[in-house]
């Protein structure tokens, strides 16, 4: 990364895969903000981590769904570190169920954490990224949005939208330095799988070749690699960290 003072800036980044890949960014970033929705306790636990490894950093409860919290949570960042010039949109949610019974709040609610909070967070960031010639997204969908999956049709649709966010958004930056990617995870061990059933999470286990499921860390470090100056030339990509489920 560039000499001058880098800020990034991770939602969700108090626990799972969001945490793991705001310590992986640590080596490249002087400065970390992180988005959190509930776990003020977790969101601290992080900030204290990135603290121990040198940065400056800084936790705030932000509602990634709600444009205007967006907002004004990016401009606290600002204030505190300056431009933003990394973004990871990590935030996101399930409300799994067979289509035939998914309500239209628990749709409505997936759609807009997953795809409009990634939305929200990009256009706050936007002029940032294009003043400073130089500049990172890294979006985390989901196989599920290239493949489908039963139960999953909010979160599908949600991750499947991040496709089309991700390479418009990347044609529109790429002329100003600023490269933006999509990173899908397979089946990683976080709380969100932890949730789920053990039965269906067992099926699907068997179902990776790589014949595990994957650890926050390895998503973490595709997304470091997107971040770092080594993948200047890569922009629009969709990058499965799956162990091989999707292919
Ligand atoms: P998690 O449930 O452990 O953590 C989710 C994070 O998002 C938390 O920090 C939470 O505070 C934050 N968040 C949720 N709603 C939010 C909102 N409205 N505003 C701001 N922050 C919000 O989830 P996990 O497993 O770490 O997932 C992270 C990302 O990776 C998600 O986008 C998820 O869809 C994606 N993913 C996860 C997979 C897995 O197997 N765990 C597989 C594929 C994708």
């Amino acid at each position: 990364m560039s000499k001058e003072q880098v800020t990034a800036l991770v939602t969700g980044g108090s626990r799972g895969i969001g945490r793991a890949i705001a310590l992986a960014l640590a080596e490249q970033a002087d400065n970390m903000a992180i988005f959190f929705a509930g776990r003020q306790d977790k969101a601290e636990e992080t900030v204290r981590e990135l603290e121990a490894l040198g940065l400056q950093a800084l936790a705030l409860q932000c509602d990634v769904a709600d444009a205007q919290a967006v907002k004004a949570a990016t401009d606290k960042v600002r204030e505190a570190f300056g431009p933003i010039r990394v973004v990871v949109n990590n935030a996101g949610i399930t409300r799994d169920t067979l289509t035939l019974r998914m309500s239209a709040e628990d749709f409505a609610s997936v759609l807009h954490t997953n795809l409009s909070g990634a939305f929200h967070v990009i256009q706050a960031c936007y002029r940032d990224l294009m003043r400073a010639g130089w500049g990172r997204v890294v979006n985390i969908g989901s196989v599920s949005g290239l493949m489908g999956n039963p139960g999953q049709a909010n979160y599908s649709a949600a991750k499947a939208g991040l496709v089309g966010l991700t390479k418009t958004v990347a044609k529109e930056l790429a002329p100003r330095g600023v490269t933006v990617n999509l990173v899908c995870p397979g089946f990683i061990e976080t709380d969100m799988t932890g949730a789920m059933d053990a039965q269906v999470l067992a099926r699907a286990a068997g179902a990776i070749p790589a014949g595990r499921l994957g650890r926050a860390e390895e998503v973490a470090q595709a997304v470091s690699f997107l971040c770092s100056r080594r993948a200047d030339y890569i922009t629009g990509a969709v990058l499965q960290v799956d162990g091989g489920l999707y292919m």
